[in-house]
């Protein structure tokens, strides 16, 4: 049996990052995994590898588009799937293998296996029990089911799956229009593959700026990509290799079926809380099966702490890594601190979609009075070089202080621009702030300067 300040289970973004958090504050840190490998589902069925195949992808997608035009002739490249799939394992392993070294590197043990936590203090992995004055819980999450619908990672997939297909399928229904599924879509629209997304609600990627919504879907389906809206999954049925998927429009309860050669069940995801012993241990649960911590990330057992997927929040890599932090400060007596106005979301599609802090809505539901500043990437030189000029900026802010509430962008880099608009956030920035801050021509940047312009006197490109 070994003893430790802090034993973390799980080691996804939210549970390596808390480790070596916890291992620089000087204390005695190990780390249980069950994977064969560290970095969770982020780096191993997740964040990592579908960058990988959307970064592939979108090259052959500009070879096949933009080269012409920009007297790049020739051949566009044929694709060999096997050789993608290794680039996007061997990105895998560069990064897990990254994690690893920083175990090492910052002397966190690796306890190998699944744990569980049989009384506070006490995890027990395999048959040995350790000891730990403190246990952060970063278990993470799982693809939820759907009723009617079986997976069997072959014809009928999750993420996981659509990651290693055997082979890129001619036709593909994927079920929810959500992030997981309007990227990965993306990933095998641009290898050839026809794909129809189902889905529930009027719109895609629930909970977004409308107007991005909206232009995010018409690109889409300029990229090939077929919509059924309001839309339920009642289920699939596979045979001979082949599925068929039934669905009731909620407009008028008809029926219908589409067949695909895989289909993607991509409808959102569940904690991971099964086999950790929580119940008897007595740890309070949320309604929505998450669980419960205060505002130092504490379950309602003293010493056991949780973070990341597994307790509520948006589940993103990054909001784990800042509670993985966060709650490592805690536990060594120092403030830990987590801005949950400031988390940027990102679609990475092509282009990106990106958003951070309040929408209209959540505005208007809130009686706040607003303004908005939008540009279009059309009015932007590097974009327009690029073929990049369908999208925006749309920056709100408050209508009397000027102070930056959110930001929603479509476009080229969008996944970086975002950033500015939380720094300046995060320093309670007004719009105007923003627009009287020099910005580099040319570059994608000026979009977000020219839509704080826009909540001031005015965009001088539009
Ligand atoms: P996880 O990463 O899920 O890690 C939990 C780890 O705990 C796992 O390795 C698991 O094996 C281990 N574990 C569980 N129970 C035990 C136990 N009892 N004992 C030992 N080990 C245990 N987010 C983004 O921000 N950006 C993206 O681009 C992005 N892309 C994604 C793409 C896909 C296809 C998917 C599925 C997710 C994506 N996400 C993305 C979400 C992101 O992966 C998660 O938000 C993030 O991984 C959560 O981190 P976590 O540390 O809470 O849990
Ligand atoms: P999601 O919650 O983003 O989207 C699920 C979609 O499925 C919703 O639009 C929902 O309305 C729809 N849906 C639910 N039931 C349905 C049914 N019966 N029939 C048709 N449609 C139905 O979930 P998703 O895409 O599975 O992603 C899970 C999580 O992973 C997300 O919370 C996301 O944060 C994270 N993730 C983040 C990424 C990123 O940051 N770039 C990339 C991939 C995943």
């Amino acid at each position: 049996m070994s003893s430790y300040d802090v034993i973390v289970i799980g080691s996804g973004p939210g549970g390596y990052v808390a480790a070596i958090r916890c291992a620089q504050l000087g204390l005695k840190t190990a780390c249980v995994e069950g994977r064969e490998t560290l970095g969770g589902t982020c780096l191993n069925v997740g964040c990592i590898p579908s960058k990988a195949l959307l970064h592939a992808t979108h090259m052959l997608h500009e070879a096949e588009h933009n080269f012409d035009e920009m007297g790049l002739k020739g051949k566009a490249p044929s694709v060999d799937w096997k050789q993608m799939l290794t680039y996007k394992d061997k990105t895998i392993e560069t990064n897990t293998k990254g994690i690893e070294f920083l175990f090492k590197k910052n002397k966190i043990d690796w306890l190998k296996g699944w744990g569980s936590i049989p009384e506070a203090g006490k995890v027990k992995v395999g048959d040995e029990v350790h000891e730990a004055k403190n246990i952060i819980i970063a278990s993470g999450s799982e693809a939820a089911s759907l009723p009617g619908v079986e997976v069997d990672e072959k014809t009928v997939v999750t993420s996981t799956g659509a990651l290693e297909l055997g082979k890129i399928p001619k036709k593909m229904v994927v079920i929810g229009a959500g992030v997981i599924g309007l990227e990965l879509g993306s990933v095998y629209a641009r290898l050839g593959t026809e794909i129809t997304v189902v889905e529930f609600l009027d719109a895609i990627t629930p909970g977004m700026d409308p107007e991005v919504q909206k232009t995010f879907q018409r690109m889409l389906k300029k990229q090939g990509i077929n919509f059924v809206m309001g839309a339920a999954v009642q289920k699939t049925e596979v045979a001979k290799g082949k599925a068929k998927v039934s669905y009731k429009l909620r407009k008028d309860d008809s029926e219908h079926e589409i067949e695909a050669d895989t289909v993607l069940v991509a409808t959102g995801r569940k904690p991971v809380v099964k086999g950790m012993g929580l119940d008897d241990l007595g740890v309070k649960m949320t309604e929505r099966g998450q669980i419960a911590v205060n505002e130092h990330w504490e379950t309602s057992v003293k010493g056991v702490y949780a973070i990341g997927d597994v307790i509520e929040g948006p589940m993103l890599a990054h909001k784990a890594e800042d509670e993985g932090m966060a709650a490592a400060e805690v536990i060594a007596g120092k403030h830990g601190h987590v801005n949950y106005g400031v988390i940027p979301g990102v679609i990475y599609t092509h282009p990106e979609v990106a958003s951070v802090g309040e929408t209209e809505a959540t505005l208007k539901e809130a009686g706040r009075e607003y303004k908005v500043g939008k540009f279009s990437f059309m009015g932007n030189a590097r974009a327009k070089a690029v073929f990049a000029g369908d999208g925006f900026v749309k920056l709100i802010a408050d209508k009397e202080t000027d102070r930056i509430l959110g930001c929603h962008i479509i476009g080229p880099g969008a996944g970086d621009l975002i950033h500015e608009v939380c720094v300046a956030m995060e320093f309670g920035a007004s719009a105007q702030d923003l627009a009287m801050t020099c910005h580099a021509h040319p570059t994608y940047s000026e979009a977000v300067r020219e839509a704080a312009l826009a909540c001031g006197d005015g965009p001088i490109h539009m």
